[in-house]
């Protein structure tokens, strides 16, 4: 079994490794559910809410990927020791925190064949409305939900994203925090909402199963580990969540056709693997199944009014090719050359790209989100022209290891002669465990902006920006002092902001006039807390595609209540 196998976000070992062997070349770093229970509103008779870890909820409550009349709900019922067989559920849900005002009530079914998870689409909401919501099985009653279906008119959006939640890395303060700000319209995940390691991932919180993930029922007991966090149910009850998975919620490093973390054959096939953990995720997360046929097309788009359409991706297991490994000197790290440049190697595919591409050329909103796994701003060791060579490269993983892919979707930016240029265009990533804002240009060592380069003062030639997030609790190197960011600003003029060290989460607030995005970093991961600050905050103003030092966005006045523990 393959218990040893991790690859980092940034192509090496661990980051660790990553900065040591970049210290020692091109950049000298220093490394610093039984019966109905809940049919009705908020009445006296209705039983109390079981504590944590007993009773048919213990896995809590979620929502998510709202649109403007739905939303998905979700619950798992723990059936009782012993018994077998379904479990009805019924869910209420209502306007008001007291479950009051009911405006549907859901008959549903918990049953082995989905690990007693019930995920149920409520309908016939209306939109830019705040709900609260409750199941009920076997004579008990879940937490109050709070969920929020998407404007179809509006002049703001306010989210939080984050990505890579590593269970055994730490503590879920991150989720806590989101949970707290009760003027988010919803949360984004990014991916890696559980990772598959086995006792080699960290060593603040052990897991379940103790080995690495590579059946159903080992993706299923990681999830149902993951969802009894008391910090993880609280983001979850709060706020709808629309996800993405990433490599670990299914094996390092995963393409189309296997992981670095895989071993065909040993660990049974790369597609039984693959159907499995994908099984487990659409079971445990409340995410909306875009082709029954297919799980793993779970690419989607979200049009929030005609301000934002979201558009989420998938990276890993549609068509990704395999990684590359290094071309040169320095381990692992490569330059744009031989199988770099072949153009046959995918990203996103050939149906997903053609998908993007429309929506982006077609979308009537003002700015264009793409929330995607890893980040897509090059990241050199040493800098370059394409002219030169385009310089050396530190993670195959990301964007930098599809070049061809990547300029792929830079011409639909910069348009053709059928297509006008797209503009108001912000990536959204996490992956990185660590926190970049970024400029996106083709050329960022070229300062020619007339052949098609980069002008970092001014931002010129910039096609799009970036807010990479770092991670909720997934471990990066410490760089107390800051040298390797300021190193690897001086190398990459793209990037406006690096933070390495920091754990926590992006808060992004959008209006018509400009795109801000915050990072906000928790005080610890090494044990609950509630600290946490504010680090910096960059925007992109509406037609500018290049990013400018912003002020703390203010928080929204009178959110509708979080629902009532
Ligand atoms: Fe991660």
């Amino acid at each position: 079994m393959a218990r040893s196998k991790r690859r980092s976000v940034l192509g090496f070992a661990n980051r660790r490794q990553f900065f040591g062997r970049a210290g020692g070349a091109a950049l000298a770093l220093t490394p610093v559910a039984l019966l109905p229970a809940c049919g009705g509103g908020g009445g006296d008779d209705e039983p109390a809410p079981t504590p944590p870890g007993s009773g048919p909820f213990q896995h809590g409550v979620a929502s998510g990927d709202p649109l403007p009349d739905r939303v998905i709900l979700w619950t798992r019922v723990t059936p009782a020791s012993g018994s077998a067989g379904s479990v009805a559920v019924t869910c209420v849900v209502a306007t008001d925190t007291a479950l009051a005002n009911v405006v549907a009530t859901l008959s549903l079914t918990a049953d082995a064949a989905r690990d007693y998870t019930v995920k149920v689409d409520a309908t016939g909401l209306a939109p830019a409305t705040t709900y609260y919501y409750r199941f009920g099985a076997a004579g008990a009653s879940s937490p109050i939900g709070r969920t929020r279906t998407l404007a179809s008119t509006t002049s703001s959006l306010r989210m939080a994203a984050v990505s890579c939640s590593n269970f055994a890395a730490g503590y879920f303060n991150a989720y806590a925090r989101i949970a707290e700000r009760a003027d988010l319209d919803l949360v984004v995940h990014l991916g890696d909402y559980i990772y598959e390691f086995g006792t080699d991932q960290g060593d603040v919180r052990a897991v379940e199963p103790s080995f690495e993930t590579v059946t159903l029922a080992d993706y299923r007991l990681r999830h149902a580990q993951y969802k009894r966090d008391p910090d993880l149910q609280e983001m979850h009850r709060q706020h709808p969540v629309i996800a993405i998975w990433d490599d670990h919620d299914i094996a390092s490093n995963a393409n189309a056709t296997g992981s670095q973390n895989h071993t065909e054959g040993i660990e049974g096939t790369w597609t039984d693997r693959v159907a499995a953990a994908l099984q487990a995720f659409y079971e445990w997360l409340p995410v909306r199944v875009v082709d029954a046929a297919d799980p793993r097309k779970n690419y989607r788009s979200f049009a929030i009014g005609n301000l934002v359409e979201l558009l989420m991706l998938e990276e890993r297991v549609v068509a990704r090719s395999p990684q590359l490994p290094g071309n040169a000197t320095l381990p692992d790290t490569f330059r744009q050359r031989d199988a770099f440049l072949d153009p046959s190697r995918e990203m996103l595919g050939s149906v997903q790209q053609d998908w993007v591409a429309g929506r982006l050329r077609t979308s009537t909103a003002k700015w264009k989100f793409l929330a995607q796994g890893v980040m897509f701003a090059q990241l050199k060791l040493e800098a370059q022209t394409i002219a030169e060579g385009g310089g050396l490269f530190a993670n195959a993983d990301q964007w930098d290891g599809y070049q061809p892919a990547r300029d792929r979707m830079y011409q639909v930016l910069k348009g053709d002669a059928s297509h006008a240029a797209v503009g108001n265009v912000v990536v959204i990533s996490g992956d990185a465990h660590s926190s970049w804002a970024a400029d996106l240009t083709q050329d960022p060592s070229n300062s020619n902006v007339a052949a098609g380069g980069y002008d970092p003062n001014t931002g010129a030639g910039s096609r799009a920006v970036e807010f990479v997030g770092t991670s909720v609790t997934s471990p990066m190197i410490l760089d107390t002092h800051g040298l390797a960011e300021s190193l690897l600003l001086s190398v990459n003029p793209q990037f406006k902001y690096i933070n390495l060290s920091r754990r926590g989460y992006l808060l992004i607030d959008a209006n018509t006039a400009r795109v801000v995005g915050e990072w906000w970093f928790v005080d610890t991961v090494a044990s609950r807390g509630a600290g946490q600050s504010f680090a910096t905050a960059f925007q992109v103003v509406d037609g500018a595609q290049h990013l400018v030092p912003a002020a703390q966005t203010s928080a929204r006045p009178n959110p509708p209540p979080l629902a009532p523990a």
